[in-house]
């Protein structure tokens, strides 16, 4: 699970990119982190996983807290930035093994979860090529798998829809939703409400660092008197408050 409690965030003594913003995603949760672009949904995942501390708050991943005990936190979670272009002179194998080697998994076990989860991304004939020579999907993908071969309990995916083919985007989203039916938990970003209906069990939406609603998409729906789901969130964008 992850416990996210009146955390706050600014930039150069003025951006208050986050602002004592609270929610949790519980074990067996999908939980969608819904904003426009420059909302704070970045720089509270780079939160969760120790890029950068709050200003104030406190942040539990599973049973550490992310500030106190980093590296057992971390342990459990598998994070996928906003930024594939890592690691680009790096072949996809060499990246895969190096994430399975920084989490510690067995040269046996790693072998056949990174040969299934890129013949199911469509990525296995290219392992052998340098990422550099990848496109921006391909990139992605690679770090959707780096983000999961070590089978992490809690993943925070930031924005992980984006540049995935239609296939690809649904390989992701049907894994996300096993994590979950194991009792894991999964937070992921998007501005684009489309993506997080259907998926998501909550949505927490977040503008200019403040969170406006968490709670399941019906719950939205009858609040805004059952406008389309398009509606409701360029309403919730254009007028002050909730
Ligand atoms: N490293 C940084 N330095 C200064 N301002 C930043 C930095 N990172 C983000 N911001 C600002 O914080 C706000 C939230 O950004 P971000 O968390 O990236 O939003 P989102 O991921 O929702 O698009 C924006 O106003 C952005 O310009
Ligand atoms: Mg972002």
């Amino acid at each position: 699970m992850i416990s996210f409690q009146h955390v706050s965030k600014t930039f150069d003594g003025k951006v208050k990119a986050v602002d004592d913003v609270s929610f949790t995603v519980n074990p067996g949760e999908i939980v969608g982190f819904i904003g426009p672009n420059g909302s704070g949904k970045t720089t509270s995942m780079k939160m969760m996983t120790g890029i950068l501390n709050p200003d104030e708050g406190s942040i539990q991943i599973g049973k550490y807290d992310i500030v106190k005990e980093p590296l057992k936190a971390k342990q459990e979670i598998g994070y996928i930035s906003d930024n594939p272009d890592q690691f680009l002179r790096l072949t996809g194998l060499e990246y895969l093994n190096l994430m399975a080697d920084i989490y510690g998994i067995a040269k046996e076990e790693r072998g056949g979860r990174i040969e299934r989860f890129a013949k199911e991304f469509g990525v296995y004939d290219v392992l052998h090529r340098q990422m550099a020579g990848y496109s921006h999907g391909m990139r992605q993908k690679m770090m959707v798998l780096g983000a999961l071969v070590h089978e992490p309990e809690v993943w925070i995916l930031d924005e992980p829809m984006t540049g995935l083919d239609p296939e690809s985007a649904f390989v992701l989203k049907q894994m996300m939703r096993e994590h979950a039916d194991k009792g894991y938990s999964v937070l992921f970003s998007t501005h684009v409400l489309e993506v997080a209906e259907k998926l998501c069990d909550r949505v927490v939406i977040i503008r200019y660092g403040k969170k406006l609603f968490e709670g399941t998409l019906e719950e939205l729906v009858s609040r805004y008197h059952n406008q389309s789901l398009e509606e409701i969130f360029l309403e919730m964008m254009n007028h002050e408050g909730i």
